[in-house]
């Protein structure tokens, strides 16, 4: 067969491929094959949407390091949206296997590394003067508000993990997950000073996303990652990889990342009180929050140690 019968075969292999597709679902392939004929070809900045993307970028003030300030938040977002959709791709596995949660962990891992590691561009590249000159007109805005950030943590987890233990205690045995919800750790994290009341950031956060985060957490109740963990322990024993890795996934959010961000706070806040309103320095660092995934995971000394940088070998 010469070069030009070689091509011809392959394309009517393809129009038969394509006449099946077509037929299943009773469309007229001539019509479509049509639309090709007419279609215009791609190019990179329409696949990407080049040009809205760089329309995102609009700032509060003239201050051109803000830009740096708002693309680093937006790219940040992005790499959460990217690891919730892997969660989601978990969630729905009705028979999932070790080899499969692992491939997806390891994913998300590498995203979360990427985010940690791009902290030093807010730490080491921008200079606390660069900073407030900005900071005072983002108010009382607060990455606190990624609903991203928080339904990452509803997808990992069981919800009573997310609540601060000496609250639990005093909490009944069988939470349902509107109760946990509205004692989870974060709530007392942003109260105002004087009166105690939630913060103005919270309280924006929770008038647009409160049904949002309930719905995320109830949808999660039984596909979270420890529930799939738990499902896959139960169907092949225990698997080591699988396990180091769900210890790597708990580190890198709840440590490695609060550890970064919070370098980044000390940086730039110094003496300033944070934008939504928090005691930060007491309510950051992860020694102090504990929030943990997978308590199961860890010896009672990496418990005890938890938010302190040695703890993961
Ligand atoms: C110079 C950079 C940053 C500073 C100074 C900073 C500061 C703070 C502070 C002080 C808080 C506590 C809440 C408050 O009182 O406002 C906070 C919370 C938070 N920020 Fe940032 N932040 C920075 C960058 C980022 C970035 C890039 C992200 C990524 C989206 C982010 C995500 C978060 C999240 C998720 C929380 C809630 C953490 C928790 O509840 O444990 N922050 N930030």
């Amino acid at each position: 067969m010469n070069n030009r019968e070689e091509a011809e075969r392959k394309i009517a292999e393809k129009l038969a491929q394509l006449q099946q597709r077509y037929d299943k679902d009773h469309q007229d392939i001539t019509v479509y094959l049509d639309g090709l004929y007419r279609a215009k070809y791609l190019s990179y900045w329409e696949y990407i949407k080049l040009e809205t993307l760089l329309s995102l970028q609009s700032t509060q003030t003239e201050y051109p390091d803000e830009k740096i300030f708002v693309v680093f938040h937006q790219s940040t977002e992005l790499y959460f949206n990217l690891i919730l959709d892997e969660m989601n791709n978990i969630a729905g596995q009705t028979q999932i296997s070790s080899t499969y949660l692992l491939k997806k962990l390891k994913r998300i891992n590498r995203y979360i590394e990427l985010v940690n590691s791009s902290f030093d561009i807010m730490i080491n590249e921008m200079s606390n003067e660069e900073f407030m000159a900005f900071r005072s007109a983002l108010f009382p805005s607060s990455g606190f508000q990624s609903i991203q950030y928080r339904k990452i943590e509803v997808s990992a987890t069981d919800i009573e993990n997310l609540i601060d233990p000496e609250v639990r205690a005093n909490l009944a045995f069988d939470l349902s997950v509107e109760e946990a919800i509205s004692n989870i750790y974060w709530k007392r994290g942003a109260t105002e000073k004087a009166t105690g009341m939630p913060s103005l950031t919270v309280r924006q956060f929770e008038a647009k996303y409160s049904s949002e985060l309930l719905a995320t957490a109830q949808a999660c109740k039984d596909t979270n990652i420890w529930k799939k963990y738990e499902e896959i322990s139960k169907a092949e024993g225990e698997v080591l990889e699988l396990g180091e890795e769900m210890r790597r996934f708990d580190h890198n959010f709840n440590v490695q990342f609060a550890l970064a961000h919070l370098k980044a706070a000390v940086k730039h806040l110094k003496n300033a009180s944070s934008t939504g309103g928090t005691n930060w320095q007491k309510y950051l660092p992860p020694r102090f929050q504990k929030t943990i995934f997978f308590p199961e995971l860890w010896s009672a000394e990496e418990v005890e140690a938890w938010g302190r940088e040695f703890v993961y070998s």
